[in-house]
């Protein structure tokens, strides 16, 4: 059965000096840590990650500000609202992704399961859905 893409709990430590949430490996992601990445300095109404991965999970976080990430599991189409940096969304290898909204200063971490392979990109919706169709 398929994955589906769902919100994670993260710990969090909350103390009038400021909280704290953590994510340690082997405990809190359903993967084991190879890779993370960040971004940041999104203009106005840009979209960013619009592509699948045939292996790679992820993990993303809103550390800061806040975006939506849209998610399609073939046809089946799911909006996340990313605001607080406690949440982190688990998106299944061969999910469709795509992030937009950003507010100013939105700062999106992104843990990832395997080292950056351009191979294992899909970039185009119509190759995601015949992949998809056929997995
Ligand atoms: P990409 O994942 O294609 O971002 P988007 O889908 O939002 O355009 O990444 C943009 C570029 O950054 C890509 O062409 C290569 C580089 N890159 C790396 O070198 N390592 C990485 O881990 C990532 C995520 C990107």
């Amino acid at each position: 059965m398929k994955d589906h893409p769902r919100i994670i709990d993260l710990p969090i430590f909350k103390d009038s000096r400021g909280n704290l949430t953590f994510i340690e490996e082997g405990q809190h992601l359903p993967f084991l840590l190879k890779r993370a990445y960040w971004i940041y300095d999104v203009p106005g109404g840009e979209a960013r990650g619009g592509h699948a991965f045939f292996e790679n999970e992820e993990v993303i976080i809103a550390l800061s500000g806040s975006f939506d990430v849209i998610t399609y599991q073939g046809n089946e189409k799911k909006i996340f609202s990313l605001n607080r940096s406690y949440y982190g969304l688990y998106v299944p290898k061969g999910t469709w992704r795509e992030m937009n909204n950003f507010s100013t200063n939105a700062l999106a971490f992104i843990l990832a399961s395997s080292p950056y392979n351009p191979q294992d990109y899909i970039r185009e919706f119509k190759d995601y859905l015949n992949y998809f169709s056929h997995e």
